[in-house]
């Protein structure tokens, strides 16, 4: 039997949806391995946004298979897997139907070619289709409705359903020449699938790329002139670039070498400085306390759904409560480092109440020298709800623009 041309990709797709759902890996550290038989660049990219789209759009996807077949096929059985990167083919991404199903029968050959055949010809019989708001996983959805309400649950799927706009940060007084909508000073955000390399200004650094949301811890640390700063967990490095570019002398640390090396790339290329360690921020020391610490702390990232959609199906209650007490310890650590007078600011990509809210709220229990520092009247756009000190986007803000990345930002005073 001949491979016909496009089977590789999505082979690569298929493991890419099995490291996922299966071993609980994230997509792009699964890449390498799951995309080792793919060469060029684009197949790759093409494999990543197969498998991604299917993540986005998986219980919409099952339910169709299993309006399809008599017996339910189990959740991990290899015509499952090969029938979603079928049907999200044909579905959602605009691969003709007679080539969708051609490139993957050839990864259940000497299985289950006849019923992956036979359910997805009837579904194309009945002209089946995926609803225009993806659905949440069960789990994630019910958790969200009940942390944060039924709108904010709505506003996360109708986000799913469309690739985010590209946000681009800069310094302050720099911004590109381009048309865009600006949603606070020092950002514009551009339409979805922008290509960032074809854009003026890239190449010399005059901006970044960084969600909206994701750049508010920074700028809750102010004008950084004869600061230190500590930027801890720090790569790849957007918040250490808005750091140094507000005027702070930056030590950016962070464990991974890999991604520190894209730190350092992104310094280079906007010219901006910081001291770059590689050190685990729970065994290393800073020499002196600094003026003004950042915490981007490890998290569940399910903040980030919207460009990491395999956070809806990899990420369980367990994995949470464990992330949180990271976060304290890392928290609880970090504070020993701010000078007096200083200020601290803590920051999650996560849409969990268990590491942002509670993280805080026993930091603040145990540590009577810290005090909540409430964003001040302007300090933010209006629509950015700062109650009680502390920041926290959902999926419902400047969704007509777009959205924005959920994140919890809490902003201390050490007394
Ligand atoms: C949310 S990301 C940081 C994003 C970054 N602040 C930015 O704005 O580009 C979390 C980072 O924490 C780092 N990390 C995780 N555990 C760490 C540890 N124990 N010590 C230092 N860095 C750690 C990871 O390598 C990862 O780069």
């Amino acid at each position: 039997m001949t491979d016909p041309q496009g089977t590789a990709s999505r082979r690569a797709a298929m493991r890419l949806l099995d490291a996922v759902l299966r071993k609980g890996l994230p997509l792009e550290a699964a890449l390498d391995v799951a995309a080792r038989d793919l060469e060029r660049a684009d197949d790759r990219g093409f494999a990543h946004a197969m498998a991604a789209e299917a993540l986005r759009r998986l219980p919409d996807l099952d339910a169709l298979i299993d309006s399809a077949t008599k017996k339910r096929l189990p959740e991990d059985a290899k015509a499952r897997f090969a029938l979603r990167i079928a049907l999200v083919q044909a579905l959602a991404i605009g691969t003709p139907a007679h080539a969708a199903i051609a490139t993957v029968l050839p990864l259940v050959e000497g299985g289950p070619k006849r019923l992956v055949h036979g359910v997805f010809g009837a579904l194309m019989r009945q002209k089946a289709g995926l609803p225009e708001v993806p659905t949440l996983p069960s789990r994630v959805g019910d958790r969200w409705e009940r942390n944060w309400g039924a709108g904010v649950a709505e506003a996360a799927a109708r986000l799913l359903a469309v690739p985010p706009p590209l946000d681009l940060c800069f310094p302050p007084g720099a911004a590109p020449q381009m048309e865009g909508v600006s949603l606070m000073p020092g950002h514009l955000r551009l339409p979805s699938r922008t290509a960032v390399a074809g854009l003026t200004g890239y190449g010399e650094g005059r901006w970044w790329v960084q969600d909206v949301a994701a750049s508010i811890p920074a700028r809750l640390l102010g004008a950084g002139q004869g600061r230190t700063a500590l930027d801890l967990c720090a790569a790849p490095g957007g918040k250490t670039m808005q750091l140094a570019a507000a005027g702070f002398a930056v030590t950016a640390v962070d464990a991974s070498e890999s991604r520190l090396a894209r730190l350092g790339e992104n310094l280079a290329r906007t010219g901006l400085s910081a001291e770059v360690v590689a050190a685990d921020v729970m065994a290393w020391e800073p020499p002196a306390p600094a003026d003004a610490i950042l915490l981007d702390a490890p998290c569940s990232a399910t903040g980030i759904f919207r460009r990491h959609p395999e956070v809806l199906h990899r990420v369980r209650e367990r994995a949470i409560r464990e992330l949180a007490e990271g976060q304290s310890a890392m928290l609880a650590r970090a504070a020993g480092w701010l000078k007096p007078g200083g200020t601290l600011v803590y920051s999650v990509c996560s849409l969990e109440p268990e590491e942002g809210e509670e993280v805080v709220e026993r930091f603040l229990d145990a540590r009577s020298d810290f005090r909540a520092v409430p964003v001040a009247p302007g300090e933010l756009p209006e629509a950015v709800p700062g109650r009680s000190g502390f920041v926290r986007t959902l999926p419902g803000l400047w969704l007509e623009e777009g959205g924005a990345d959920g994140f919890f930002i809490a902003r201390f005073a050490r007394t």
